[in-house]
Parts: structure tokens; C-alpha cells; sequence
């Protein structure tokens, strides 16, 4: 038989990532084979992101260049997954006539069959079930392809936080959180694949709770796993850390001093119009205690300008607390309408107004970055080396930080981790030779 060819595209945030290498395992299940040629697929998938206007419209207009590709060509089946999928379900249909399948992110696992059926009856489905318990007891059959030296778990899914802006609790649904025995089981098979970094995933990681075990308690099940040589874990939301999670940066060396901690903004009155259910000093205090725990703790945050009712007082609420924290790196993205949130009843801030408030809160987070990584020349960081460069060249790591290191030399193996001189700093890289 005719092995079939499938082409993945994935959009958005880790997540997605995580499930399209799971999607591309439930391909292989079928016999769907993955390619990284463009123009010669028999099925496409591009797994989306509906978490700003800009994202979804770049789904659409990527769906439209596919279709020019295949012109002349046989039409491969089209398969629309993700965030766009749940929020948008059949009105897929109705704005590209080019799409055969819509699935959802916690129905994906049903895929396989929704191929099938397409490839014998050729009608149009829509599969948007929230069945996240069904999909990972699925997904725990498949035969794990992709085990990479820092590899993504997903533990947790979905949100119950409802921020004013965000789409993330329609699209993902209610918070889930996976058998904890299920994910070290997973982890094993990583491990015994070669990964030694485990990147733990949640919408609202931080608010994993499986019967009696909590992120802190799972960590430190993980911690004693030989070859898992470091955990991170992402996104939290500030308002799910107990004392034992802060105090287990001071005590499992495995638990890497970096944390995403997204405050979206600076002014109380914010806060509290986009219903983050925090104030400004509640977050300062958070990181104090962190830093407490573990001195050199560096910290990244996402950040949203012109939300509805934010004046320039507000913005320079937000400039200051920038000021005070001192990110090792940021997101930041003006606000953007979203069809179905609590937010879109709210007047706008006019656009050139939060253009320049974003160029001028950029401004500071990259001189922050840059500050950051230039504070790592003529130090020792502790490296875990990845992969060479495209041109061979080069290999690439990551410092404890989470900062990519580059550096000559080819007597080093992927899944090494090396103490690195670090001789030279750009805004987003460090250069460096074995120490
Ligand atoms: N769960 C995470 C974030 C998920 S979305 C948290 O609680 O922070 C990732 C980031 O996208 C958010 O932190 C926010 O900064 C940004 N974002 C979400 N909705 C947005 C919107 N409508 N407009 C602009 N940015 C948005
Ligand atoms: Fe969205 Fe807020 Fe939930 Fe994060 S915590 S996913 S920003 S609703
Ligand atoms: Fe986007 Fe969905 Fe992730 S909206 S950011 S892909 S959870």
C-alpha cells in the first residue's frame, strides 16, 4: 500500500506544540506518514490559535496560500485543529470553503476515525467535544515519536480564571488536571528516549491538583527520577502558589531558577477591570517571597497595552512595576478584541495610543533583556546543550535561565549539560566556550 503523507502546521502557544506531536503520532497510527515538503501532502492539519485577532486571520490566510499550492493538484483532505476549531466550530465552513474537518483541542484524539469517515462518505465534520479525560486515555496507547533532549508534559488544561480579555476558558474549557501517575509513566518513556529536561504545560499549571497531589508534590515525584536532570514548568497564574511550591525553588536543585509569571499589567484599576482577581502589590510581594527562596530567581511576564479604561496613569502604573521586578524577558501585545469575552463591550483605547504605549513599554523590557544577558558575561553558566546549529557550526543550549547559548565546538553531545564561559550577549542570545 501507498503510504500517505501528512503536513502538520502548528500555530500558537507550547500546548500546541505538545498536541500536534501527539496529533503526529495519531497520523503514524493510520498510516499517514509526516513530511516537511509542502506541495506534496495528502492531508494537511494546521493546528491554530485563536488567542488574538491577528493569529486567527493568519490561519485563514495560510489556509489560503495551501490552496494556490494545490492548484493543480490533487486536493489533500484539510483538517482545521485548535483554538480557531472550538471557538469558531462550523462557521469554519463559511469562511473557507477549503476546510474538511474541524476538531477541537480536547477531541483531537478522534481524529484517526474522522479521517476515515471522510475518506469514505467525503462530508464535512465538525468534532468540538470537551472530552479531555477520553483524549488522554487515548493518547497514553500511542507509541511516542518525538522525544526531544527538552521535552514538553502536558499536566494540566483549560482555565477557570475568565479573564476579561481571553479566550483561552471557551476554547480549552473547564481546568483539568491529569492522573499524576499517567504523567510519570509519560515521562519514564521520555527519559528512556533520551530527554533530560521536562517542561511541564498547563493554561494554569500552578493550579495542577490531582486527589491530594499538587504541582509542588509533583515535582518533586519527578525530581527523583535519575535521568530527569531538570523541570521547568509553564504558564502560571500568580494566584495558585503555595508556600511549599515558592519554597521548593530554594530546595530541589532540579527545579530551574526561571519562572513565566504574567502580570498583563501594572495599575490596580486594570487588574481589576480584566478580573485577574490580584492587585499590583499582591504580585510585587509574590516575587519578593520567590527571591526570598532562591536569590537569583529570574522572572518573564506577558503583558497587555491598551486594555479598555487604561489611561496614561495606568500605563505608567505598569512602566514602574516593569521598573521594579526587572524581567529577564517579556511578551507584550496591545489589546485585542476577542468575539465571545466579557471584554468586547468595552470602548477602546484609540490605536495610536497604545502603539505608542507598547513601543515605549518594549523600549524598557528589551533594554531589560539586553541588561540581563550582559549581566552573564565573564560568568559560568550551567548549560544543557540541545542541538548543533543548521550550519553544523555551532552548538545550542540553554543556561539555567532558559537563555539559548551558542558555542564552537563539536566534542560536545546532545543532553550534556556543560558550565559555559560566557564571553559575549545579544538581546536574545549568549556566546560562550566550555569553561
Ligand atoms: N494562562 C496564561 C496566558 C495565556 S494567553 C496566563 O494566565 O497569563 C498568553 C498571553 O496572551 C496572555 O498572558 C496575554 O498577555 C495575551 N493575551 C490573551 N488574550 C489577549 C487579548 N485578547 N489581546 C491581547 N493579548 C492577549
Ligand atoms: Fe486566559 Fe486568564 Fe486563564 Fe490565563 S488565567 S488562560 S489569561 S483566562
Ligand atoms: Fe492560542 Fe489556544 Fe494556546 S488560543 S495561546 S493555542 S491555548
Amino acid at each position: 500500500m501507498n503510504q500517505k503523507k501528512f503536513y502538520i502546521k502548528t500555530f500558537g502557544c507550547q500546548m500546541n506544540e505538545y498536541d500536534s506531536n501527539k496529533i503526529s503520532d495519531l497520523m503514524n497510527s493510520i498510516a499517514y506518514q509526516k513530511i516537511d515538503k509542502i506541495d506534496e501532502a495528502d492531508c494537511f492539519i494546521f493546528n491554530t490559535c485563536h488567542i488574538r485577532e491577528k493569529a486567527t486571520q493568519k490561519v485563514y490566510s495560510d489556509i489560503g496560500k495551501i490552496k494556490k499550492i494545490y492548484k493543480n493538484k490533487k486536493k489533500p483532505i484539510f483538517v482545521l485543529a485548535g483554538c480557531v476549531a472550538q471557538a469558531e466550530s462550523s462557521m469554519v465552513f463559511e469562511k473557507s470553503d477549503y476546510v474538511d474537518i474541524v476538531v477541537g483541542p480536547q477531541a483531537y484524539h478522534k481524529l484517526p476515525s474522522l479521517i476515515k469517515s471522510f475518506q469514505s462518505n467525503r462530508q464535512r465534520s465538525v468534532e468540538t467535544e470537551l472530552d479531555v479525560d477520553g483524549k488522554f486515555d487515548v493518547l497514553k496507547n500511542l507509541k511516542n515519536t518525538k522525544s526531544k533532549i527538552s521535552s514538553f508534559v502536558t499536566i494540566q488544561e483549560g482555565c477557570d480564571k475568565f479573564c476579561k480579555f481571553c479566550v483561552v476558558p471557551y476554547t480549552r474549557g473547564p481546568e483539568f488536571s491529569r492522573d499524576h501517575n499517567k504523567i510519570l509513566d509519560e515521562i519514564l518513556l521520555l527519559t528512556d528516549n533520551g530527554t533530560k529536561e521536562i517542561v511541564l504545560l498547563g493554561q494554569n499549571v500552578s493550579a495542577y491538583k490531582n486527589n491530594d497531589i499538587s504541582l509542588a508534590k509533583l515535582i518533586k515525584k519527578i525530581a527523583k527520577i535519575n535521568n530527569v536532570k531538570r523541570i521547568r514548568f509553564t504558564t502560571s497564574h500568580p494566584n495558585d502558589f503555595d508556600q511549599e511550591l515558592i519554597s521548593l525553588f530554594g530546595e530541589e536543585p532540579k527545579l530551574m531558577p526561571q519562572l513565566h509569571l504574567p502580570v498583563q499589567s501594572g495599575s490596580d484599576k486594570i487588574l481589576k477591570l480584566m478580573n485577574r482577581n490580584h492587585t499590583r502589590s499582591d504580585y510585587l510581594n509574590l516575587i519578593e517571597k520567590f527571591r526570598k527562596e532562591k536569590s537569583d530567581i529570574q522572572f518573564s511576564s506577558d503583558f497587555i497595552v491598551g486594555f479598555p479604561g487604561e489611561t496614561n496613569e495606568d500605563h505608567l502604573d505598569t512602566i514602574n512595576l516593569v521598573k521594579e521586578v526587572k524581567f529577564s524577558l517579556s511578551y507584550s501585545f496591545i489589546y485585542s478584541q476577542r468575539p465571545g469575552t466579557p471584554a468586547t463591550n468595552l470602548s477602546e483605547v484609540d490605536n495610536n495610543i497604545s502603539q505608542k504605549r507598547l513601543e515605549e513599554l518594549q523600549g524598557l523590557l528589551f533594554k531589560q533583556q539586553i541588561e540581563f544577558n550582559h549581566s552573564m558575561i565573564n560568568h559560568e553558566n550551567s548549560v544543557l546543550f540541545e542541538n548543533k546549529t543548521q550550519n553544523e557550526e555551532q552548538f545550542f543550549g540553554r543556561n539555567q535561565y532558559m537563555t539559548p547559548v551558542f558555542i564552537k565546538n563539536t566534542v560536545i553531545k546532545a543532553g550534556e549539560i556543560k558550565k559555559i564561559f560566557i564571553e559575549n550577549a545579544n538581546r536574545n542570545n549568549l556566546f560562550g566556550r566550555i569553561a
